[in-house]
């Protein structure tokens, strides 16, 4: 048996990350960067594994965001389990776990949006107004404090990932952005924290999500070409509560298509009882 990882260094205040930061790099050390809001799962771990071998230093975050909750979302009930995560970090090689309070990310004060125009406007932007907003503001501020020269991001976030590519794009910022895909159960629920919320009957049901979303992908395969029928066919395999929103999408615009002649993702948000889901698939590289 081998001896158990050592768990990662934890750091509280973003002048300390800072000033570690600044320190590896002038080493010469290339930071890799995964930011998260916790409760970690296999998805989180396959992301760290990857900034694992892409950099000289692996730093996680650990900061559940609360600007980029909704006043009705689940910011207060969101799952919290630091020892547990750092187990997990560690088990992925993970350096030094950033762990800020709100209060110094977010200081009296503070008066700074950046807003990712077209790209946060439909999809979750829709249905979550200010989330992006959130994101695009603590991804930047935690991007500045860690000082990354790579960050690792899940496609399960389709939409989050397309924002924060454009974020660093527009702002020249520098960081290498790699996404990831989704990891799921064996049984195709995609990894999330918010899984934890499930009745035992509740996921069941849940897996009407990436059922559909294969099944889709498997008729685009075989030929279907018309948006509309690929889209009504997923519809009528959910088996949720409330549908947000079922699109199919172009991948680089997300802007919506019609016909699958440029490769396309279909996404799709849902209410399972009180939890609300999200999945989507790429369709026809
Ligand atoms: P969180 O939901 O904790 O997700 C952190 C990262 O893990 C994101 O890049 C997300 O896409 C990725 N991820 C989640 N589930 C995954 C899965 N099943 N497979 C692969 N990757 C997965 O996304 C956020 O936090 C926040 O918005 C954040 C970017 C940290 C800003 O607050």
């Amino acid at each position: 048996m081998s001896a158990p990882a050592r768990e990662p260094q934890v750091i509280r205040t973003s002048a300390e990350m800072t000033a570690w930061s600044r320190a590896a790099r002038a080493r010469g050390e290339r930071i890799a960067f995964v930011p998260t809001m916790g409760a970690l799962h296999s998805g989180h771990v396959a992301l760290l594994e990857e900034g694992r071998r892409r950099g000289d230093k692996l730093v996680l975050s650990i900061f559940v965001n609360p600007t980029q909750f909704g006043p009705n979302e689940d910011l207060a009930r969101y799952p919290r389990d630091l020892p547990g995560d750092l187990a997990k970090a560690a088990g992925a090689g993970t350096d030094v776990a950033f762990v800020p309070e709100p209060i110094d990310i977010y200081p009296p004060g503070f008066q700074t949006t950046i807003e990712v125009r077209e790209l946060a406007r439909g999809l979750d932007g829709l249905f979550r107004p200010g989330h992006f907003g959130g994101v695009a503001t603590v991804v930047a501020k935690l991007f500045n404090i860690v000082q990354p020269d790579v960050a690792i991001f899940g496609q399960k976030d389709f939409q989050q990932l397309a924002i924060v590519r454009r974020l660093v794009a527009d702002l020249a910022m520098g960081i290498e952005i790699v996404g990831l895909p989704t990891v799921r159960e064996p049984d195709g629920l995609a990894m999330s924290s918010r899984n934890a919320y499930l009745s035992p009957a509740e996921r069941t049901r849940a897996l009407s999500l990436s059922r559909a979303l294969f099944a889709a992908r498997d008729r685009a395969a075989a030929g279907e070409r018309d948006g509309r029928a690929l889209v009504d066919g997923a519809r009528v395999a959910l088996d949720v509560d409330r549908i947000d929103y079922l699109e199919l999408c172009d991948a680089a615009t997300l802007t919506t298509l019609v016909q699958i002649d440029r490769p396309a993702v279909l996404l799709v948000a849902v209410f399972v009882g009180r939890t609300r889901l999200i999945d989507n698939i790429q369709i026809g590289a």
